[in-house]
């Protein structure tokens, strides 16, 4: 199963993405974590990228659709994947749709004022990667031990920035994947484990439906 996830930044793509993979036996592919680990281990690709996610701003699509391709063509996406914030433009979409099978999109809704907050209060560990909030954890420090942190783009302004950045360039994409057929709202508002229940039941309905195209009976 081939999965794309849209969302405004702060929907819940990554906490929800973690539970999809795990249940569902995907391969998760977040070009923002790609991004942020290159940056970190100052690659050359990290060095490209780094002012573009300090503002707020998208990184370019030939660089960003590279970067999708080459994840896409390693051998254990063969067993189906699940992109987190790959579209996100009309350009990236196009491509996609020129190389790849996608089986369902799902698109995370959730208001602006709920995603702000979400974001200027989350942290996240630079070590294992699990992400907090501390409006629901108050430690300073993750489960393995690590300081949390506080992600660079997630300062007021910058986030106001990334709203603004998403509306502008990739919410168009909800009305291409309608007009394709193959996308899926899910209520994003509520907690985490509320959101899971809706996205299980709407991936389970979508994975019954392949099994049943493909098994010739
Ligand atoms: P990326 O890392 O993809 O960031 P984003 O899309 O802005 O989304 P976030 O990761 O901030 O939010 P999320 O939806 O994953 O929410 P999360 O689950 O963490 O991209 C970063 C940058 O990389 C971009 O700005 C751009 O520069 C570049 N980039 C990436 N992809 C690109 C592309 N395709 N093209 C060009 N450039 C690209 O949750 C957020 C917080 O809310 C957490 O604290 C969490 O605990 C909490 N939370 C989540 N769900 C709930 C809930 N249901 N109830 C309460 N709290 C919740
Ligand atoms: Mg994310």
């Amino acid at each position: 199963m081939n999965i794309v996830l849209l969302g405004a930044p702060g929907a819940g793509k990554g906490s929800q993405a973690k539970k999809i993979v795990e249940h569902f036996g995907l391969v998760h592919i977040s070009t923002g974590d790609i991004f942020r680990k290159n940056i970190k281990e100052q690659t050359e690709l990290g060095k490209q990228v780094e002012a573009y996610l300090e503002r707020g701003e998208l990184v370019p699509d030939a660089l960003t659709v590279q970067v999708v391709q080459d994840r896409l063509s390693q051998a254990d996406c063969q067993k189906g994947w699940m992109l987190d914030g790959f579209p996100r433009t009309l350009g990236q979409a196009g491509i996609l749709d020129q190389k790849q099978r996608i089986d369902l999109v799902l698109n995370l809704t959730v208001d602006f004022g709920v995603v702000e907050a979400r974001l200027v209060s989350r942290r996240v560990c630079p070590a294992c990667g699990l992400v907090y909030n501390t409006q629901t954890y108050a430690e300073s420090v993750c489960v393995c031990g690590e300081r949390l942190v506080h992600r660079a783009d997630d300062q007021s302004e910058t986030v106001k920035n990334r709203l603004a950045v998403y509306q502008a360039q990739t919410e168009p994409l909800i009305e291409y994947y309608e007009k394709a057929g193959c996308i899926k709202n899910i209520d994003g508002m509520g907690s985490v484990e509320d959101v899971w229940e809706r996205t299980r039941e709407v991936l389970g309905a979508t994975r019954n439906f392949l099994r049943a195209m493909t098994c010739g009976c």
